[in-house]
């Protein structure tokens, strides 16, 4: 486990309230790094206390750009490799000093004002930041450029977050073929999990399509990041990762510049720390886009504020259904062993919450879902008509042709 060793390192050191970074290297790396900035412990600090650190003067975001710049040069294509990080923007350093410029001027324009993350690369970035937008593949480098920030990407940046990197992600969100599998793109190569020793080639496999932004988030090198969904892209590589992540309805979060896949499956969302990152980042993001042909649909369910939702309380009286077929049935989904009691001693924490889990949950079409996601013949038959259509218009509309 390399990041553990870090952890143990970090255990030790996390006391110290230092004026200036403490910085490591790690082992296959030559390059130090900073574990901890003011006190602050970059690997396992939420968007929250990075959010308050900022608030109360005891990190600025060109130190937070400094040192995951500097986390990413040791770890990321050296030292563990993990290979999370396409692209950093040229640019952070200069927009960093910007919004702390405006945040000691007494402006702060969110609860992420001045907060680094990182989106997946089949995000539209505006040129201007200086980071290509190619879903990790040759094809969308060069002869073309992304006309101007995806929506969603807008909305976060006028809400003063720093667009840090472009993360990498199975190319064309999976769509590129079926040889080479998950965790890998042409520009951005294979990814591995933070937290496996070995990387990818020993089970670290951290799962797509949105892998690069649940493993940067993941080794602390970004406060939080944006993946796309379009069957589980952003759930699975969040669990691989130990993070929270969101797979909005479709519709409550705008697709606009972003490469798609499925117009009735596609959802843009956040991966995040803590369950407060989620909230703060979704409230930015979720809002109407008349571009989109799902949004308008969502508006009657949207808020404008999520973070007045957290509440301690939440699962009192929530009723959770358990599909155990065909979803737990080990023969056909070759769960491991270990996953079944774990999954049992959550149901068992979410009761003691006050949640009534109804178990099982008998789901009267299960054969059809078997054989559906069995082969996988049939689960994306939409997104793959759809895919054609859609990738036609966003390279007549998203794109500009140099
Ligand atoms: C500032 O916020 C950080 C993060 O929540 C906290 O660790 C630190 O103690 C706070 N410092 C002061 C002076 O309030
Ligand atoms: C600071 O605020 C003043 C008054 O609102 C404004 O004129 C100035 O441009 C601001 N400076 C920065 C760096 O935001
Ligand atoms: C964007 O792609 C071009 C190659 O087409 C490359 O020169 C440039 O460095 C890339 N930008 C970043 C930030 O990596
Ligand atoms: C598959 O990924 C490996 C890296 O893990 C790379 O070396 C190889 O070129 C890729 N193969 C194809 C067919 O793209
Ligand atoms: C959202 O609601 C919470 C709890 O009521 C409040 O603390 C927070 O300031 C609100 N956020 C915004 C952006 O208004
Ligand atoms: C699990 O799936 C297998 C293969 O489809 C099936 O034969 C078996 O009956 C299922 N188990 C249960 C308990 O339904
Ligand atoms: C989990 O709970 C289910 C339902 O009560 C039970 O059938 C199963 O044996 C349990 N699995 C483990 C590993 O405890």
């Amino acid at each position: 486990m390399g990041i553990p060793i870090i952890l143990s390192r970090l255990l030790v050191l996390s006391f110290a309230l230092v004026a200036a970074e403490t910085t490591f290297s790690t082992k296959g790396s030559t390059k130090s790094y900073p574990v901890s900035l003011n006190g602050i412990d970059l690997l396992t600090a939420s968007a929250k206390t990075i959010s308050s650190a900022l608030a109360n003067g005891t990190v600025t975001s060109l130190d937070l750009v400094d040192a995951y710049i500097q986390r990413l040069a040791a770890n990321d294509h050296e030292g563990l490799t993990l290979r999370s990080i396409i692209e950093i923007a040229p640019t952070a350093h200069e927009i960093a000093r910007e919004l702390d410029a405006e945040r000691a001027n007494g402006t702060v324009r969110s609860a992420i004002h001045g907060l680094p993350i990182v989106v997946k690369d089949a995000y539209n970035t505006d040129p201007k930041l200086g980071m290509n937008s190619t879903a990790g593949s040759f094809a969308l480098l060069q002869g073309s450029h992304a006309k101007s920030d995806a929506f969603v990407v807008k909305k976060l940046r006028d809400a003063g977050a720093i667009i840090l990197g472009k993360a990498n992600q199975d190319e064309w969100s999976g769509q590129r073929g079926t040889n080479n599998g998950s965790a890998w793109s042409a520009r951005g190569g294979r990814m591995s999990a933070a937290y496996v020793e070995g990387g990818f080639a020993a089970g670290g496999d951290p799962g797509g399509s949105s892998g690069g932004p649940a493993v940067a988030v993941s080794a602390g090198f970004a406060a939080a990041s944006l993946g796309t969904d379009t069957e589980g892209s952003i759930i699975g590589p969040s669990s691989r990762a130990a993070l929270f992540g969101l797979r909005p309805s479709t519709g409550m979060t705008s697709r606009t510049g972003v490469i798609p896949i499925s117009s009735s499956q596609d959802t843009t969302g956040p991966l995040a720390k803590s369950v407060w990152d989620i909230a703060a980042i979704l409230e930015v993001m979720a809002a109407h886009d008349p571009e989109d042909v799902y949004s308008a649909a969502a508006e009657p369910f949207r808020y404008q504020n999520y973070t007045q939702f957290l509440d301690p309380n939440g699962f009192e009286g929530l009723r959770i259904g358990i599909p155990r077929e065909p979803f737990w049935n080990q023969t056909q989904y070759g769960y491991r062993s270990a996953i079944n009691p774990a999954v049992n001693d959550t149901l068992e924490k979410l009761r003691s919450l006050g949640a009534e889990i109804i178990d099982p949950v008998v789901m009267p079409n299960a054969d059809r879902w078997r054989y559906e996601f069995v082969g996988g013949a049939v689960r994306n038959t939409a997104g793959r008509a759809q895919i054609r259509e859609l990738s036609s218009f966003y390279l007549r509309f998203h794109i500009v042709h140099d």
